[in-house]
């Protein structure tokens, strides 16, 4: 029978090396790391270094755990570290050595990052031909100021996926912004670096880039995408950290100097760049390739009768009832253009949105209205991530709009009160079908848009 013991030595043993283990001076205090091994098939082996902090471990292999050879070095930045190693060997066997004399071996672009030999075009995507004319040629918030280039948003990407942009390193903009969820957040309300709870819902980043408003945040705090980049980075409970610690580690990095000289000419680290670089990323997260907009090409006729039945509720079209979502929702963006919104969610108001920071008492309770791309996939919904399905959203302005003063007209019926649809459950089912052919799988899966690090954040 074939032995396998390094299925064995995987499964039941965590290798901890701490301070003093051979070698080592005694005062040369080495930090805990965990060694995790798992013999996926064959001679292939899954190895998971993690530990806290920024350190370099010396992976080391051996046949007959005596003497031992080294594989590789490698800078673990906090937290895990996966990678796969093949070793023709029936019995092989792998640990993690801390030396600290090797604590300068600093991460090369190769080691850190999976990024492919010829940059991704993220300057020009190809979009579709309504995109390039008004009205969303006018929602565009790209300014002359920080165009797009592949190397200016491929250093955005790697900043979006990167947990030193956190005090302690614990979160990226990406734990927050997932891709697979429309870069938005399945939880209600997402945990900070500490795990601190804020008390709004992450928002979806799809086509971010066409907001004709140009600003930012459920209530519009940030004037433009250059300027709302910055602020999760020192939000105490979201990411925690200074620009001027930020700045101090990042440059450490060789990786990053060789990225910044590539985006912006020359390796300097600084807070505009960083902005900006963050900036182009989230306006490269462009969704064009949703059932939806193959339908725009084709008079939607790759839609079954219940999408294109949602399709007319949504626009108010064919006499059916006044359900004109795309009142509010615009465009092929379904986003608002010039105004803000209040949809009647709840009065009294727990979130004065804008007017909480305007202090107009007309815009009290008014939020952006953002995009409805991918929204399938952004659940929980509205800025407090009170509903948790579509299904409820579609009720909701259905029967429960809550009356305020400054709730918004389309909203309102007969006398000013709120508008109550009285939908047969078909047309509320259709209005869900149809919200779904907004979703771009490509987008979810998109490498050009996922996370770059070898780290398997
Ligand atoms: C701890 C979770 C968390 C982290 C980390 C985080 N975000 Fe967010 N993000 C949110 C939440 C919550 C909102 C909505 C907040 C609000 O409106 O007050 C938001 C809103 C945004 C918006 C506004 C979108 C719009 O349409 O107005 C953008 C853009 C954004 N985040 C980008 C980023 C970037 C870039 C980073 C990293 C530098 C980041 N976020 C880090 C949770 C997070
Ligand atoms: C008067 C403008 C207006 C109309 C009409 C309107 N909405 Fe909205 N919608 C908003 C506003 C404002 C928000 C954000 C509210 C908040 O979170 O406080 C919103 C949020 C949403 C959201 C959640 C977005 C997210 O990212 O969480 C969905 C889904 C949605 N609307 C769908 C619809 C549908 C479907 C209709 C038609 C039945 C509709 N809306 C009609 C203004 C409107």
């Amino acid at each position: 029978m074939k032995a396998k013991p390094l299925t064995h030595f995987a499964a039941s043993l965590v290798l901890t090396f701490t301070a003093a283990t051979q070698l080592l001076a005694a005062t040369a205090l080495a930090p805990a790391a965990t060694l995790s091994l798992t013999h996926t098939n064959g001679s292939v082996t899954s190895l998971t270094i993690s530990n806290a902090g920024d350190q370099v471990w010396i992976v080391q292999g051996s046949s007959n755990l005596t003497s031992w050879a080294e594989v590789e070095s490698l800078k673990v930045f906090n937290g895990s570290y996966h990678r796969s190693y093949t070793n023709g060997a029936e019995n092989y066997f792998y640990r993690i050595f801390y030396d600290v004399t090797r604590q300068t071996i600093i991460s090369a672009t190769t080691n850190a990052l999976v990024l492919p030999a010829t940059n991704f075009n993220y300057a020009s995507p190809s979009l579709p031909t309504t995109f390039l004319v008004n009205p969303i040629l006018a929602e565009d918030n790209m300014t002359s100021n920080n165009t797009n280039s592949d190397a200016g948003a491929l250093l955005g990407r790697v900043l979006f996926y990167d947990r030193r942009l956190s005090t302690n390193q614990s979160i990226s903009c990406a734990s927050c912004h997932q891709q697979a969820h429309g870069f938005s957040d399945l939880r209600q309300f997402s945990a900070g670096h500490d795990g601190s709870l804020g008390t709004r819902n992450s928002m979806g980043l799809s086509n971010a880039r066409w907001y004709q408003r140009k600003k930012f945040f459920w209530d519009e705090r940030a004037a433009t995408l250059e300027e709302q980049t910055l602020l999760p980075i020192q939000n105490p409970i979201e990411m925690g950290m200074t620009l001027a610690a930020l700045t101090n580690r990042l440059a450490a990095e060789p990786f990053y100097t060789n990225l910044f000289a590539q985006a912006f000419g020359s390796p300097d680290v600084n807070t505009n760049r960083i902005s900006r670089a963050l900036a182009q990323f989230v306006r490269s997260i462009v969704s064009t390739q949703s059932k939806y907009d193959i339908g725009v090409t084709n008079n939607f006729a790759n839609f079954t009768t219940q999408e294109n039945l949602g399709r007319q509720l949504f626009f108010g079209q064919n006499n059916t009832p006044a359900v004109t979502c795309s009142v509010c929702h615009i465009t092929d963006n379904f986003v608002q253009t010039t105004i803000i919104d209040n949809n009647g969610l709840e009065f009294p108001l727990v979130d004065k949105g804008i007017g909480g920071i305007s202090g107009v008492a007309a815009e009290l309770g008014k939020f952006k209205v953002p995009s409805l791309r991918n929204i399938e996939l952004t659940a929980p919904y509205m800025h407090d991530g009170r509903m948790t399905n579509l299904e409820q959203v579609v009720e909701f302005y259905n029967s429960g709009v809550v009356s305020n003063a400054n709730l918004s007209l389309p909203l309102r019926g007969p006398g000013g009160a709120p508008l109550r649809l009285n939908l047969t459950a078909d047309k509320k089912a259709a209005l869900v079908a149809f919200l779904k052919t907004l979703t771009d799988t490509n987008l979810a899966t998109d490498v050009k848009l996922s996370d770059p690090f070898n780290y398997g954040n």
